[in-house]
């Protein structure tokens, strides 16, 4: 198949697109090449996959782009991932939010539906629009709580995860509305290779590896349920080539942890693969910092329905994938310093606004 990835050049995009080539398909990979987003990230693609990948540099926020690229490129599905995603910048920002998550999306599905209507009937039947989003748009759950499934109701608590709702929203009402094959899918957190140093693995993995301090939010009990990237790209797909139209499928990893659990994991396997000098622990970095306001206690996913409709389950063990994505950092240092040396600082994370910061005793 064809498919058009928006945001392939992000941390899931680019797993996805690697993937979906890997698995032979084809692919134009949308993105705008934001902050987040990172050619870098592609650049392993080779040869051999060129003919069938096309990179479109564009916002899906210009209409008229979206419309050149649907006409030229003729995808028989769509796989929408670009969207702003970090829930810290969503506070200190929240404009950009609207508009790449509320009005790209809205503008991207616009353009579908024109290209959608011109198909033909059968390649018309075929079509899919996966609308790719997050558990963020439940709300928290409370520690004895049920994890969420498709039938949780919204309440979302950040601006991130209220563009998100109000994304999901559209890309249902223009199913409703316009008959367009749309398919939502919510994950839970990844984790894996080239995730952008602003999320809680990479944060905690590069400052241990700089030897800074790591910094935990409030009391670090807040619970996240972890997702191999890899194995959220196969549900992608899957879920393109098996998911009922008009049905939404929730992704998890089957793997809550709290967030001070998961830091020492990571600090125990950076002890193992890259000691520090004079074998001081990393764990000794840990500091907790002043709390994400309104920060949602645990995220957990019910993947029960992706299980018997999809015929997915995570496959990635979850001990082996947070060592293979330490791994993958010490191994790709060109990837994150290339970064880092831009106009991207990993200080940002920490303890510069952080007055409260207190180091781990
Ligand atoms: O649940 C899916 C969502 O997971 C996605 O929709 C979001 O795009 C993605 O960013 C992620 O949201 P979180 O806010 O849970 O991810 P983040 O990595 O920012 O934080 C994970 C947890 O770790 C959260 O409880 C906040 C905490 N944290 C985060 C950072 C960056 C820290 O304690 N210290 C940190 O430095």
């Amino acid at each position: 198949m064809k498919f058009l990835v928006t945001g392939g050049a992000g941390f899931i995009g680019s797993n996805l697109v690697r993937h979906l080539l890997e698995a032979g398909h084809a692919v134009v990979n949308v993105d705008k090449l934001t902050y987040a987003g990172n050619e870098e990230s592609l650049r392993d693609l080779g040869a051999h996959h060129s003919a069938g990948y096309h990179f479109v540099r564009a916002d899906i926020c210009d209409a008229e782009a979206m419309r050149q690229t649907f006409a030229l490129h003729k995808p028989e599905a769509v796989l929408h991932l670009a969207a702003e995603s970090h829930v810290d910048r969503s506070i200190e920002g929240p404009g950009e939010f609207i508009q790449t998550n509320v009005t790209g999306t809205f503008q991207l599905l616009q353009a579908t539906l024109g290209y959608w209507r011109g198909m033909e009937d059968s390649a018309r039947q075929q079509f899919r629009f996966v609308h790719v989003s997050t558990d963020e748009v439940f709300g928290s759950l409370g520690l004895t709580d049920a994890a969420f499934n498709e039938r949780t109701p919204y309440n979302p608590h950040s601006p991130y995860s209220a563009s998100k709702a109000a994304s999901d929203h559209l890309a249902r009402a223009w199913m409703d509305t316009y008959g367009l094959p749309v398919i939502v899918t919510n994950c839970s957190n990844n984790y894996g290779p080239y995730q952008f140093p602003e999320k809680l693995v990479p944060v905690v993995i590069l400052k241990a590896l700089r030897g800074e301090s790591i910094p935990v939010y409030g009391k670090g009990e807040n619970i996240r349920d972890w997702l191999y990237v890899h194995d959220h790209a196969r549900a992608l797909l899957m879920a393109a080539e098996r998911g009922r139209p008009g049905e939404t499928y929730c992704i998890g990893g089957n793997n809550e942890r709290q967030n001070i659990d998961l830091v020492h994991l990571l600090c125990g396997i950076m002890d193992d693969l890259s000691p520090r000098p004079e074998g001081r622990l990393h764990s000794d970095l840990i500091t907790f910092v002043k709390d994400r306001p309104g920060h949602d206690l645990r995220y957990a996913i019910n993947a029960t329905s992706a299980q018997r409709e999809l015929g997915w389950t995570p496959l990635e063990d979850p001990r082996s994938g947070f060592r293979k994505t330490v791994r993958w950092y010490l191994d790709n240092r060109a990837w994150w310093e290339h970064i880092l040396s831009g106009n991207y600082r990993l200080e940002r994370i920490g303890l510069d606004n952080n007055p409260n910061a207190r180091v781990a005793s």
